[in-house]
């Protein structure tokens, strides 16, 4: 995207030549010509200093390297990443996008988040076979970024999730209420845990989004409906084992009053 801008910016100032009525058109004419040349002038310095680095690299490196060792080759000498700039958005089931998981060396690597595909093949370190984050590769699994549990929640299914930032129910708290209040509590507790739930996952669907370093390459394919004929899943143990008890009246009192003094 930052070339095809550049490649924008470089383009404007012609369209912003004054118009061909008002110049004299053999002046106009030379002038393409000067700045034809000097495009090409420097179209040449750049190719030789691209090609004389590559030479030095090889020559220095006794034939092992043109680019200076460099492990992760620049995207613009990436077969691949030409193609993709040429390529309509993907489209995969999620059965096709599982077979995109790294386990195959000379195959991209693909994850989906929030239904949107990207390309992480540039960290096939920790997205491929024996990385940290290879339970990501080749599915949606918005639930796990969310919940933590990368081995159980392979999934983007997201019903539940929101379990995990609700507090404990407990009796002797629940004492402390009237019935009023603590219907109340509930539907404003729920509608706060679906609203973490959210900017959880929102954080890594900006993550992928934002970064210069995967590429979108399109989106995940779902029949309407697929989520109703996913089995119910509880929530992961890791995620449930963080859910503290619902705070006493006094408690939530004195936070009020906490966060009252620290935002004046
Ligand atoms: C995920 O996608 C749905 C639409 O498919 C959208 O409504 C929702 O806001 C997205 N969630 C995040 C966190 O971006």
């Amino acid at each position: 995207m930052a070339d095809s801008s550049s490649v924008r910016q470089r383009k404007a100032p012609s369209t912003e030549k004054p118009s061909p009525k008002t110049s004299d058109t053999r002046r106009r004419v030379r002038e393409e010509d000067d700045s034809s040349s000097w495009v090409v002038d420097a179209l040449r310095v750049i190719t030789f200093l691209f090609l004389a680095s590559c030479g030095l690299s090889y020559l220095i490196s006794g034939g092992e390297t043109y680019f200076w060792g460099m492990k992760n080759k620049p995207n613009y000498m990436r077969l691949d990443w030409w193609k993709s700039h040429f390529q309509p958005p993907l489209e995969l089931t999620i059965e096709e996008l599982a077979a995109f998981d790294g386990s195959d060396p000379s195959t991209p690597i693909y994850l989906a988040i929030n239904g949107t595909i990207y390309d992480v093949t540039p960290g096939r370190r920790i997205y491929g076979p024996g990385g940290s984050y290879h339970w990501f590769a080749g599915c949606d699994a918005s639930r796990a970024y969310v919940t933590g549990c990368f081995a159980d929640d392979r999934t983007a299914d997201m019903r539940g999730v929101e379990e995990m930032f609700l507090p404990l129910e407990d009796v002797e708290v629940n004492a402390l209420y009237t019935k009023e209040e603590l219907k109340e509590l509930r539907k404003q507790e729920m509608k706060a845990a679906r609203e973490k739930v959210h900017e959880a996952l929102k954080h890594w669907v900006d993550f992928f989004a934002k970064s210069d370093k995967y590429r979108r390459v399109g989106t995940l394919k779902r029949e309407k409906g697929w989520l109703k004929n996913e089995p119910r899943r509880e929530l992961c143990d890791a995620a449930k084992q963080g859910r503290v008890k619902r705070k006493t009246p006094e408690e939530r009192a004195r936070e009020k009053e906490e966060q009252e003094n620290g935002g004046a």
